[in-house]
């Protein structure tokens, strides 16, 4: 195969991002765009493509070998069923169904015809993503003992504005944490249980303006996180990195992880480590590590495009997303049930 075809679904704000990068990458062509609303017309004339108002009708006439679907979540599995049972591969952004149970179905049908999902989790495909899983799975800080996140800013106004976000599928939970939920299991491995509180004592809508959790893993380390969108502060991976232009970069960690042997600042890549024994009378010095911010949504589409000529298999599977997506919504079971969720 000289240039994979695709194709994508749903044209909104992630896949005007998504038609940016087929667009830097010289091995990859689209084909046509499905997208029934008005506006999506002249995107894909813009890109010289046809525009399909039914998936059916793009797969019969495209043929893509690859098809991206953008839609609001709650329509993503249709069109990924479609697509997987006409036999392309799928990349589906984040989260990458509505619910556990539609996650599973498109897994196990992902399996049966033998075909990958690759699910828009885009910061792993960030160099220093990878780095510090590295770091942590390799043991450069010895075992590790714990980690304490952050994920806190103060979203603009507006932005609550529309009645749909002031809904719990459009809290903070669902919307922010999925992605740092994904990061900590990457990097810090498997959660087996989670504990929550949440409150939306400043806006007082029925999506959370915090939340607390306690987290347990697999590997007997623990964690705290604490995420809010109605925080007004340096901490969180949008400040840290600058990767959303409308977010001013702070440089600042959002994540600690923290071993036996050394600690780790996140997304930083600032390494605490000591020469000799490492217990309380060594004096700490930091390595801060080169920071590069590539562009994870060129690196995504080169990914799926190696995942399509069967070079690779996907950096996060339709299974692996699954467990991301269990975590994350495990939060509101917690929170609402005062209980420990085991996973
Ligand atoms: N990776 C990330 O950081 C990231 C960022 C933003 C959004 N997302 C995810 O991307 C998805 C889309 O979000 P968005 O903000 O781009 O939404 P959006 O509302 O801006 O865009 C969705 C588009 O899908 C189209 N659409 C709706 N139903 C359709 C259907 N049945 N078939 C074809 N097209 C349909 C709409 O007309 C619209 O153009 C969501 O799952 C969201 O969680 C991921």
């Amino acid at each position: 195969m000289d240039k994979a075809r695709l194709a994508l679904i749903g044209a909104g704000v992630i896949g005007k991002r998504h038609l940016e990068a087929i667009a830097s990458v010289a091995h990859v062509e689209l084909t046509g765009i499905v997208d029934p609303f008005q506006g999506a017309r002249q995107i894909a004339e813009q890109h010289g493509v046809p525009i399909f108002a039914d998936t059916g009708d793009m797969l019969d006439h495209c043929q893509p070998d690859g098809v991206i679907v953008a839609t609001p979540t709650e329509h993503h599995l249709v069109p990924t069923l479609e697509s997987l049972e006409f036999g392309a591969h799928v990349l589906v952004e984040k989260p990458i169904m509505a619910t556990v149970e539609e996650a599973r179905k498109t897994a196990a049908k992902a399996d049966a015809v033998g075909r990958h999902v690759l699910v828009g989790h885009h910061r792993r495909h960030y160099a220093l993503v990878n780095q510090a899983h590295n770091i942590v799975r390799q043991g450069q800080l010895g075992q590790l003992v714990g980690v304490v996140g952050h994920w806190n800013l103060r979203k603009h106004a507006d932005y609550y504005l529309p009645d749909w976000r002031k809904k719990w599928q459009a809290g903070p939970i669902l919307t922010n944490l999925i992605h740092d939920m994904d990061l900590l299991r990457y990097i810090a491995g498997d959660i087996v249980s989670i504990n929550a509180e949440t409150s939306n004592a400043v806006m007082g809508f029925e999506k959370e303006d915090a939340a607390a959790l306690v987290l347990k893993f697999k590997n007997g380390a623990l964690g705290t996180f604490l995420l809010s969108d109605q925080s007004h502060s340096p901490w969180g991976w949008e400040q840290a990195t600058g990767e959303n232009m409308s977010v001013p970069r702070t440089g600042r960690n959002a994540i600690r992880f923290m071993g036996t042997e050394g600690s780790l600042e996140f997304p930083n890549l600032k390494i605490w480590n000591s020469e000799g024994t490492p217990d309380w009378r060594a004096p700490l010095e930091s390595n801060d590590m080169a920071e590069t911010l590539e562009d994870a949504y060129i690196n995504q589409i080169n990914h799926f495009s190696d995942v399509i000529k069967g070079i690779t298999a996907p950096c996060i599977s339709a299974h692996d997303a699954t467990d991301t997506l269990r975590a994350t919504l495990a939060v509101y079971d917690a929170a609402e049930s005062g209980q420990r969720v085991m996973l």
